[in-house]
């Protein structure tokens, strides 16, 4: 089982069970229980390493600089943040949560990004006491907002403003549309013949004298696996950057061009080669600047997914195996293995949320036992508490075996719930043969402690 969609420490001892970095899972479920996300470290920071080292290189090779941001809403812990700041990351951050986490993990206010479409003045305030790096502004409300509270503190509020380029991306394909009918951004269109909504906004931020414009902010949706889409929107920043300096005189030095790297999340899938979308994106920016007549600017991006999702697996135990009989769309029957575990939607809302696709395996042993079709749910009261849709699972899996399930590391924690007032999961680091707790299962009084009778 060693490859995609596992994280590189995951692979089977010759007694048949799964361990990984040297971590046998059976001991794992013995110390910390199940279900347990386990987040192989080494694999985190290799991942993190390929993707600056890749866009260093890149774009250095056309002759800017680069930062890379790791997008804490995948996952952020005060060790991740910690892990990502070592291999030369910043963290960028969506929340007053996620910020606190980033500060608690002494990343350095300057290589913090805040972003959010409603952030609130404490959120904003908080940002601007910390001294962050940049704050992506969002709307033109938002501008008056982060002026009038940089006025109040006395500071200058660095800021970057993220407009929507019509490329939405994600899949195999990318596609480009006019108007944007979302919560995100300003649009770079025009909407009838005149200024567009991110031209005012860039104009209106070179107004303040409370605000500093450090560019322009593009993110084109998620789990990208054909890098056109990066190339097409950084098309229409840089020309927006273009237009921007002949209206002021102000040519921006930055341009963002967000996450949204993809990830295999099945055994075949093709990850996003970072060398080779770095090499992309880097030679199509360089060719458009010159063709545009600007000088580079220095660009930033801000993996999440591809970082910390293939790190990630989530550990179970089986409970109940049901054979169910399906009747088939040309009227046959075939049987459904229905195995559940001991976790569900709460621990990973992705299958749910989205109809995402994970693969699962028996980690606990080996079995000589031929496969069945099998679908992994969970033990909540909803029937569309899937983990795996699909999944060929061996004939003999049972109650009590351990069954991991890939790539879990992005937006399995972050986006957890106590749904059915379940106890969120630990995330367990496991490295050189050893594990430790980064962040500690939820107990009942966790859950208790909050109600107020
Ligand atoms: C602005 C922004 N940056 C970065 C990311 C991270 O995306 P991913 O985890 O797909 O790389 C997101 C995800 O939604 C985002 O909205």
């Amino acid at each position: 089982m060693t490859g995609a969609p596992w994280s590189s420490g995951v692979g089977r001892r010759p007694d048949g069970a799964v361990a990984v970095a040297g971590v046998d899972v059976r001991d794992l479920a013995a110390e910390h229980g199940t279900p347990a996300y386990v987040l192989d470290e080494a694999d985190f920071r290799t991942r993190a390493r390929a993707y600056r080292t890749a866009f260093e290189a890149a774009f250095g090779a056309v002759g800017t600089g680069v930062d890379v941001y790791y997008a804490g809403k995948a996952l952020l812990t005060v060790a991740v943040a910690r892990w990502a700041r070592e291999e030369g990351l910043r963290v960028d951050t969506a929340s007053g949560g996620e910020l606190a986490v980033a500060l608690r993990a002494e990343v350095p206010g300057a290589e913090i990004g805040l972003h959010g479409n409603n952030k609130s003045d404490a959120e904003i305030l908080r940002a601007l006491d910390a001294g962050v790096g940049r704050i992506i502004v969002d709307s033109l409300v938002e501008i008056e907002r982060v002026a009038r509270l940089a006025a109040e503190r006395g500071v200058v509020a660095p800021v970057m403003v993220r407009v929507t380029t019509g490329v939405h991306a994600g899949g195999h394909e990318y596609i480009a549309t006019a108007h944007e009918d979302q919560k995100f951004g300003l649009s770079v269109n025009p909407a009838s013949g005149g200024e567009s909504p991110a031209m005012t906004a860039l104009l209106q931020v070179l107004k303040h004298p409370e605000l500093r414009l450090l560019g322009i902010h593009s993110h084109i949706g998620s789990q990208i696996l054909d890098p056109d889409g990066f190339e097409a929107a950084a098309r229409v920043v840089l020309r927006l950057r273009a237009d921007l300096a002949e209206r002021s005189g102000v040519l921006v030095d930055e341009v963002d061009l967000g996450g949204g790297y993809g990830i295999a999340y099945l055994p075949g899938d093709v990850a996003l080669d970072p060398e080779r979308v770095a090499k992309d994106i880097a030679q199509s920016v360089a060719g458009v600047c010159q063709d545009l007549g600007t000088s580079l600017p220095r660009f930033s991006i801000e993996p999440g997914r591809a970082i910390v999702g293939p790190a990630g697996l989530t550990l179970y135990t089986v409970g109940t195996v049901k054979p169910v009989t399906v009747s088939a769309d040309d009227g046959t029957d075939f049987t459904r293995t229905y195995v559940s575990v001991d976790g569900g939607m709460s621990d990973n809302i992705r299958p749910a949320l989205y109809g995402a696709a994970y693969h699962a395996e028996v980690v606990g042993r080996s079995s000589a036992a031929e496969t069945v079709l099998a679908r992994v749910v969970g033990k909540h009261c909803e029937s569309g508490d899937i983990v795996v849709h699909e999944v060929q699972l061996p004939a003999d899996v049972r109650e009590g075996d351990l069954l991991a399930v890939a790539a879990t590391g992005a937006y399995g924690r972050s986006m957890a719930s106590n749904y059915n007032m379940l106890p969120r999961p630990p995330v367990v680091a496991v490295a050189d043969g050893a594990s430790r707790v980064l962040v500690r299962r939820e107990t009942e009084d966790d859950l208790l402690g909050l109600d107020q009778g």
